[in-house]
């Protein structure tokens, strides 16, 4: 694919896509244990097409190129250039120029920006990305989908005795039940770099006594995570489950639109 793909459709210039963000939401420099998901609807965002494909990396159009499927790729264009326009206006770099870099089993940083972290999630047409100035953490969402049997998918997603509760649940809460209990691992394997290469059937997620958020046990030693904790996210879009994995206490979870910053619902 080559830059520049239907550039006849490029709508604005940088600055003024940028004036799309309220003056209240140009992000400062939030504190090390404040955490800010933004919220992408990419088929809306999509229409900056053209716009979007200039923002890519090399890197991004050989991988994007690599991608058979048109619609899937379209669409990673437009999550990957949201990504590099907020990354952007956090780091004050242009967006072509931000280097990605990957750890071993995938997890995405920016090159030589210290503790600067961002990880990203999509599902059908909602991407959330989120930042922090610190803190390590994973996000993970899911549409809510009928179309996948979680009955096969339970019995490697949930810890023995969840997997036994969770059958006794009410045949009607058994699909919200096991796709949250799947983002909230989600989230924690993706915070710690291992993405899904690591068996959610160990971990088991339980609710704190001491504050309001989850934290993670590991089945197999027995032993509590002292340190992550889980939140439950509220989707600005209906539809969706949704949760973030923090290393550390977090003092604000913010939820805002792309572009325009508007706050949403945490
Ligand atoms: C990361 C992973 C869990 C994504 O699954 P998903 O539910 O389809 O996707 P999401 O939308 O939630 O997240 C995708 C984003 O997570 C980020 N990501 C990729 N690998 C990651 C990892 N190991 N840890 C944290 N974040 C990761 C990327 O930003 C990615 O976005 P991109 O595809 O646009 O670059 C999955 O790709 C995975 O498990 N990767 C690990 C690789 C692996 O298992 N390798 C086997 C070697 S043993």
């Amino acid at each position: 694919m080559s830059r520049g793909t239907r550039q006849s459709t490029l709508p604005s210039s940088r600055t003024e896509r940028r004036t799309q963000i309220a003056d209240g939401a140009l992000p400062r420099r939030q504190s090390d244990d404040e955490v800010t998901i933004w919220w992408s609807n990419l088929s809306e965002t999509q229409a900056n097409f053209g716009l979007q494909a200039n923002l890519l990396s090399d890197e991004d159009l050989l991988r994007a190129g690599r991608m058979s499927n048109s619609n899937v790729r379209d669409r990673w264009i437009t999550g990957r250039a949201t990504l590099r326009s907020i990354l952007s206006v956090y780091l004050g770099i242009p967006e072509r120029a931000i280097s990605i870099a990957y750890e071993a089993l995938g997890k995405p940083q920016v090159k030589n920006r210290g503790t600067f972290r961002f990880n990203l999630s999509h599902s059908a047409d909602l991407a959330a990305l989120a930042v922090t100035w610190k803190k390590r953490f994973g996000i993970n969402i899911l549409r809510i989908r009928d179309d996948i049997n979680i009955n096969d998918f339970a019995p490697w997603t949930f810890a023995e005795n969840d997997l036994n509760a969770w059958r006794r649940l009410p045949e009607d809460e058994q699909r919200l039940s096991f796709l949250r209990s799947w983002v909230r691992k989600e989230a924690y394997l993706k915070g710690q770099g291992f993405g899904l290469s690591h068996s959610m059937r160990d971990l088991q997620v339980v609710e704190s006594s001491t504050d309001c958020c989850m934290r993670i046990v590991n089945t197999r030693s027995g032993a509590p995570d002292r340190r992550w904790r889980i939140h439950d996210l509220t989707s600005p879009e209906p539809g969706f489950v949704a949760a973030v994995a923090v290393d550390g206490k977090v003092s604000r979870l913010i939820s805002r639109r792309w572009p325009d910053g508007s706050i949403c619902a945490t």
